[in-house]
Formats: structure tokens, C-alpha cells, sequence
């Protein structure tokens, strides 16, 4: 088993990564004094594939276990799930003593951590992520929410774990296009954060996805090292974790238009990476070499990279509902080379979609 671990003071806490380790939660939990009665917040999908280990993990370790599944899908990451696992909470009397287990991908990581943020005041939680995305992103840096109606994550607390048990073996049955879509996220650390690591990616493009475990322990080590630097230096997003949002300003513009159907978010994000690409190439902080070795690493995954032909003002009101639109422009992370990055204020963002090739 490998650990990273996401220093935060006395709220740093361990990430551990290995394969086949689910089966030592319940002993991880004890380690960490958490109290004796704990909620397993999972979906049918996943609970059925992993719900009886760590049952039994927790069980075996003393621990009284509850189980509340949410239907599966983002649409339920709402107010309404919530409430019905704040009302469960409450039916079952749990107290400041119990705490949370978020066993799935990252909306039941994000629903299951702000429930735990919030009933009681607070009470600990813990991630067990079992999507690649989860597992290299959602679950590390306790961002937590849900949506509303009117856009996702407006609601939500940023509220750390006590720890992340990450078990590689839960990819094996992972659908193909939801894993290929979290090897989005992490293609993005490479190409704004480390040189190396998009250089490991290159060269080790079609093991990743066949999901070789090797390159995976490898992958998923990185991606939270990565993240946890990050978080570490700054957990509330008010500079550096905003280099996260590479890809995602102009992927979320095509999730939008698209009307979150025709691509998931990780195709969304990698579509969104390859404008980021060029647009920086433009701007003079990246060549035509890098641009298209992002290009190529993509497509060995099979990611799209092509832009879906909207017309501009379809993109631009697409972009202007977007949260980085603050005073004085759109907030844009860009990548310098490959390896590291710059943000910037961009006003004329119709210059910024030409480059895309979307023009009035
Ligand atoms: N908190 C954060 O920092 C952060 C970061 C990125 C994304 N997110 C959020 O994460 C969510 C997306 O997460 P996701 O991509 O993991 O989607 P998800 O949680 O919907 O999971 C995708 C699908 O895979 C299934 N699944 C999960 N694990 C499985 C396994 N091991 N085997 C078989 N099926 C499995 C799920 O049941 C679901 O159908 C979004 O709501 C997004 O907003 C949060």
C-alpha cells in the first residue's frame, strides 16, 4: 500500500492507495478513533459490487454499520437526496460520535461529504473513491456539494476527509467510457503541473488504457501527489487551485451546448483541453510541438479533441454564464509548454473563440 498524504495542518489526512485493500478500512478507521457507528452512503451500482466488504471490514474492526444508497446518477447529486439522507441520519439517531463512508464515484463522494459537513455541524467522513476521476480528483481536497437547478455544485462546503481509501481494483469493473473520461483529469495534471508526468503518460499511453495496474498504481499515486500539493498550498481556491480549471471553461461550454448528452464530462474536459492548448499556443506561452503532442496523448486515449461546431454567440452566452466571468473578464488558465501554466483575465473572448475556429 502507498500513502500520500494531504498536509492540512491538524486536518491533513492520509490518502492510501494499493490494490486489493478495501478490506482494511475498518482497521484504518479504528487507527483514526473514529466513533463506533458509521453510514455507508453508496448507490445500487456500486453497493452491490463492494458494499458487502466493506460491511464486513467495518464490521470485523467493531464498528456498527448502517447503509443508505442513493439512486445513481449526477441528476441526484440535489436538495432532495440530501434530505432524504439527512432524514435517515436523523431516524437513526446518529450522533456527533458516528461518522460517513462515501463508497462510489464522485457524486456520491461530493452529496455524502457535504452531508457530513453539515448534519450535526459536522460530523467526520470518510472517501472510499471507486471511480478513476474519484479516486485521482473528486475524493482529494474536500470539496464537497450538490447542484441546483440552476447550475451544479452552487451548494456546498469545502470540508476535508479523514481519509481517502483508494482500492485499484474497484477500476477493474468500471464502465470503459467513465474510465476514459477520468484519464481526462489526468492528462490535465500533466500538461499544467508536471513535465515528467505527462512524459510518463506519453510513453505509457495504451497500458493506462488497458488499464495495466502497474501504470494505474503509477497513475493514481501521481494524480493525488499532485492534488495534494495543490490543496495543500491552496484549499480554498483563491489562486493556485484554479490551475484545475484547465480545460474546463471551454469544456463546460460544450457540456452546455450539448445539453450534457452527447459527451461526458471527462470527453468535455479533454475537447476543452486542446482549445486551452492552442489558445496558449497563440498567446506565445506554448509551441506548435506541444499543442500537438497534447493532441496526440488524447487521442491514443480515446478522447475527442474536436470542438463541436456551435455558432459564436451560442459560444459566447454558453461562456458568459460560466462561474471564472468576473469583473474584468473570463478567468483562463493557460498552459506554459507542457508542465506548467499562467492565468489570465481575457476580455475579448470572441478573439478567444476564433482561435478555436468559431467565428461570427
Ligand atoms: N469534489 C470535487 O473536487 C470534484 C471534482 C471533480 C468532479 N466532481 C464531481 O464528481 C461527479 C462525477 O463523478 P464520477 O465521474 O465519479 O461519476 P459518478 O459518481 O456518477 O460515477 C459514474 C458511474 O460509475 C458507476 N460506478 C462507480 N464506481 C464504479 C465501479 N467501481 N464499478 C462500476 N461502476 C461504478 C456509478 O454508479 C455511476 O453510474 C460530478 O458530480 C462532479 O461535479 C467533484
Amino acid at each position: 500500500m502507498e500513502t500520500v498524504t494531504v498536509g492540512l495542518a491538524e486536518r491533513s489526512y492520509q490518502i492510501s492507495i494499493g490494490q486489493g485493500i478495501m478490506g482494511t478500512l475498518g482497521h484504518a478507521c479504528r487507527e483514526l478513533h473514529l466513533g463506533s457507528r458509521v453510514v455507508v452512503v453508496t448507490n445500487p451500482t456500486v453497493g452491490g459490487l463492494y458494499f458487502e466488504v466493506v460491511r464486513r471490514s467495518l464490521a470485523d474492526a467493531g464498528f456498527n454499520v448502517q447503509l443508505i444508497e442513493i439512486p445513481d446518477g449526477e441528476e441526484y447529486k440535489s436538495l432532495e437526496t440530501l434530505k432524504g439522507i439527512y432524514d435517515l441520519l436523523i431516524a437513526g439517531r446518529l450522533d456527533r460520535g458516528s461518522f460517513l463512508v462515501a463508497l462510489g464515484g464522485g457524486v456520491v463522494g461530493d452529496i455524502a461529504g457535504f452531508a457530513a459537513a453539515t448534519y450535526l455541524r459536522g460530523i467526520p467522513f470518510v472517501q472510499v473513491p471507486t471511480t478513476l476521476l474519484a479516486q485521482v480528483d473528486s475524493s482529494v481536497g474536500g470539496k464537497t456539494g450538490i447542484n441546483h437547478p440552476l447550475g451544479k455544485n452552487l451548494i456546498g462546503a469545502f470540508y476535508q476527509p479523514r481519509l481517502v481509501m483508494i482500492d485499484l481494483d474497484t477500476l477493474d469493473t468500471l464502465p470503459e467510457r467513465e474510465f476514459l473520461s477520468g484519464l481526462a483529469e489526468v492528462v490535465k495534471y500533466g500538461i499544467v503541473l508536471n513535465k515528467d508526468f505527462f512524459n510518463f503518460l506519453a510513453a505509457h499511453a495504451d497500458e493506462i488504457r488497458t488499464r495495466e495496474k502497474h501504470c494505474l498504481a503509477k497513475v493514481v499515486k501521481s494524480c493525488c501527489s499532485i492534488k495534494a500539493d495543490v490543496v495543500a498550498r491552496d484549499e480554498r481556491e483563491t489562486e493556485l487551485r484554479a490551475v484545475l480549471n484547465y480545460g474546463h471553461t471551454i469544456g463546460h461550454a460544450v457540456e452546455t451546448l450539448t445539453d450534457y448528452k452527447q459527451f461526458s464530462h471527462g470527453e468535455a474536459v479533454a475537447i476543452g483541453m486542446v482549445q486551452a492548448a492552442k489558445i496558449s499556443e497563440v498567446m506565445g506561452y506554448a509551441g506548435s510541438t506541444d499543442t500537438e503532442r497534447i493532441m496526440a496523448l488524447l487521442e491514443t486515449l480515446h478522447l475527442p479533441v474536436e470542438l463541436p461546431q456551435f455558432s459564436l454567440e451560442a459560444y459566447l452566452d454558453a461562456l458568459a454564464r460560466d462561474k471564472k466571468v468576473k469583473e474584468g473578464g473570463l478567468s483562463f488558465v493557460f498552459n506554459k509548454r507542457i508542465g506548467d501554466f499562467t492565468i489570465g483575465k481575457v476580455k475579448d473572448i470572441a478573439a478567444l473563440l476564433a482561435t478555436c475556429g468559431i467565428r461570427g
